[in-house]
């Protein structure tokens, strides 16, 4: 029997597929990109994590981190923080602001974060761990789900009593990234221990860390029995990965994916993304995608050396529409050579 989660995050029911969701990266996953992907086959995104410290929460950057796209999928705020009460008041704040979902963040292996006791710090503290989770779900009235690693490091792997944790607790949905936080984002993603926690819960789990292709997809459902996954790193460039994950998921999906298309849907991802943030914000925000379509696009990213020095979105879109234009040239040799 499917939980009524994975429903309401496929939009679903009942549920006969795989979840795949966006996995949320600060600085990279705002409205522009997560609309992207979510129209490209992401069942859903998760907004880039926001503060729950009171002096945090109406900040220009946690309020531009509230964005909902436009499609049918429910909104999700990742909070990070420290302190149970604050947690819980910033759970109340966001669900005000319009959150259908709060996932919380014991992930995070970020220095800043972890200085503050928070993120994959508190796997250091699995009583702190509860009694954030116990306050938070206290006053949601949403469901609440939370992202996790399998531990502080190899000694300590604590994805187990997170598991048991969020079954007392009443946690709707577990999100596990397979490595500790003393790998951060070394070496290979563990999926045996997400495997054992999977089998050990009724709780909805995702499986996240690594996926970066169908194969892969298909290799980590199959290896975990987990009943989605979450890309992150390898959709940078390559939103259509969700679209050919479905497919292939489904044997139904269909959706355009040539050279033409790619090209126009990041164009129209650096305008977005220039209507979004203006001026030079927006140049900065679009050039880390732009670069990695155009490794994506053209396999040779060094063709366009000078990208980091453009400062102006139409000189961003001019390097696309050029890339067009040889793509169209190449259509219109092709149609030179039928017969
Ligand atoms: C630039 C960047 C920012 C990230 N920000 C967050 C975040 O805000 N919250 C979170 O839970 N994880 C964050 N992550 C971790 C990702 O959600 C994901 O767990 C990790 O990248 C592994 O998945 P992948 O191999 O598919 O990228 C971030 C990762 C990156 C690379």
């Amino acid at each position: 029997m499917p939980h009524p989660i994975l429903e309401r995050l496929t939009g679903q029911h009942p549920v006969n597929r795989p979840v795949i969701g966006l996995a949320p990266m600060a600085g990279v996953t705002d409205i522009a990109f997560r609309q992207i992907c979510e129209q490209l086959g992401a069942d859903y995104s998760v907004c880039e994590m926001v503060a729950s410290k009171p002096e945090l929460l109406q900040t220009p950057k946690s309020q531009s981190r509230l964005h909902f796209t436009e499609h049918a999928t429910p909104n999700i705020i990742q909070i990070v923080g420290n302190q149970p009460d604050e947690m819980a008041m910033a759970t109340t704040h966001y669900i005000k602001q319009g959150a259908e979902i709060i996932d919380i963040n014991l992930g995070c292996p970020a220095k800043k974060v972890n200085g503050t006791g928070a993120g994959s710090a508190l796997l250091q503290s699995l009583d702190k761990v509860e009694a954030i989770l116990r306050a938070v779900t206290a006053v949601s009235t949403v469901p609440v789900t939370l992202k996790t690693r399998l531990g502080w490091d190899h000694d300590n792997y604590t994805l187990l009593d997170i598991v048991q944790i969020a079954e007392r607790v009443g946690i709707s949905l577990i999100t596990v990234h397979g490595r500790t936080r003393a790998c951060r984002f070394n070496g290979n993603a563990q999926y045996d221990l997400i495997g054992q926690a999977k089998a050990a819960t009724p709780l909805p789990m995702i499986v996240n860390g690594d996926i970066d292709s169908v194969e892969k997809a298909q290799q980590v459902l199959q290896q975990t029995q987990c009943d989605g996954i979450m890309v992150g790193r390898a959709s940078l460039g390559n939103p259509w990965l969700f679209h050919t994950i479905r497919r292939e998921l489904d044997c139904h999906f269909t959706a355009h994916d040539s050279a033409i298309d790619k090209i126009q849907l990041a164009c129209k991802h650096i305008a977005h993304t220039q209507q979004l943030y203006g001026g030079i914000t927006g140049v900065r925000y679009a050039r880390k995608h732009i670069q990695k379509y155009l490794q994506h696009l053209t396999g040779t990213p060094d063709l366009f050396k000078n990208i980091a020095s453009i400062d102006n979105a139409e000189a961003q879109l001019d390097v696309f529409a050029a890339l067009l234009d040889n793509h169209a040239n190449e259509d219109y040799a092709d149609g030179l050579k039928t017969p």
